[in-house]
């Protein structure tokens, strides 16, 4: 029996803003019994409606290779609770080891694609189809994809909004400075008009 979401539903035309303000990703995949799950520093919104996104993910990684037999793949965004395990299967390649299992990751099965999906330490996933770019692709290791499906924990994005505040603070997005270093989103700032 899969584990069930905990995640409310986030409506796909809200879904590029997930990754609006540039978190670092977890990029899940899966081929029938192989899978994977790896960490992304770039990622960003291409296309509001269909929600179009562009992730490097390097040719060399056992990632790419699930993803180009499978044509999907899932985008976690972890939280400060998962800063860890970000850096943790990002530094290790799923051809040496199953990481699900290695470092007892708690997966759901998405919704729409079944990809292996993380909601321990995340605030949101999506489940995305690759849109072949053999191009950019072999040239900037840039993939290409559209979400099918998307969910966040409520306590962190609802209304189709990021509400990160001191109540949720193991939920706010990290991003890569590098070396294992992270600064967290979470100080939000609303632009006034200069006139
Ligand atoms: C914080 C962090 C960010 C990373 N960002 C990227 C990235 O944007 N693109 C990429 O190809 N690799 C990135 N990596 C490296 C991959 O996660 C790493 O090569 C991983 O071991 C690949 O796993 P796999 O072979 O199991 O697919 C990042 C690593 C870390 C720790």
């Amino acid at each position: 029996m899969p584990t069930p979401s905990t995640f409310a539903p986030v409506a796909l035309e809200h879904a590029s803003r997930l990754i609006n303000h540039g978190p670092t990703v977890l990029v899940t995949s899966q081929d029938g019994a192989r899978r994977n799950i790896m960490a992304a520093a770039w990622s960003m919104p291409v296309e509001f409606t269909p929600p179009r996104i562009a992730v490097v993910i390097d040719k060399q990684t056992f990632t790419r290779e699930l993803i180009h037999a499978s044509g999907t793949f899932g985008l976690c965004i972890p939280g400060v609770a998962a800063i860890d395990l970000t850096y943790a299967v990002g530094s290790v390649s799923g051809r040496e080891i199953d990481k699900f299992t290695h470092f007892d990751i708690p997966a759901i099965a998405g919704p729409v694609l079944g990809l292996p999906l993380l909601e321990t330490g995340c605030a949101a996933w999506m489940e995305c189809r690759l849109i072949p770019e053999p191009h950019t692709e072999d040239a900037y290791d840039t993939c290409f994809c559209e979400v099918v499906s998307a969910a966040a924990d409520p306590r962190a994005f609802r209304n189709g909004h990021w509400e990160l505040d001191a109540s949720n603070g193991d939920l706010h997005t990290i991003h890569h400075l590098g070396a294992g270093n992270f600064v967290r989103a979470g100080d939000s700032i609303k632009a006034r008009p200069l006139k």
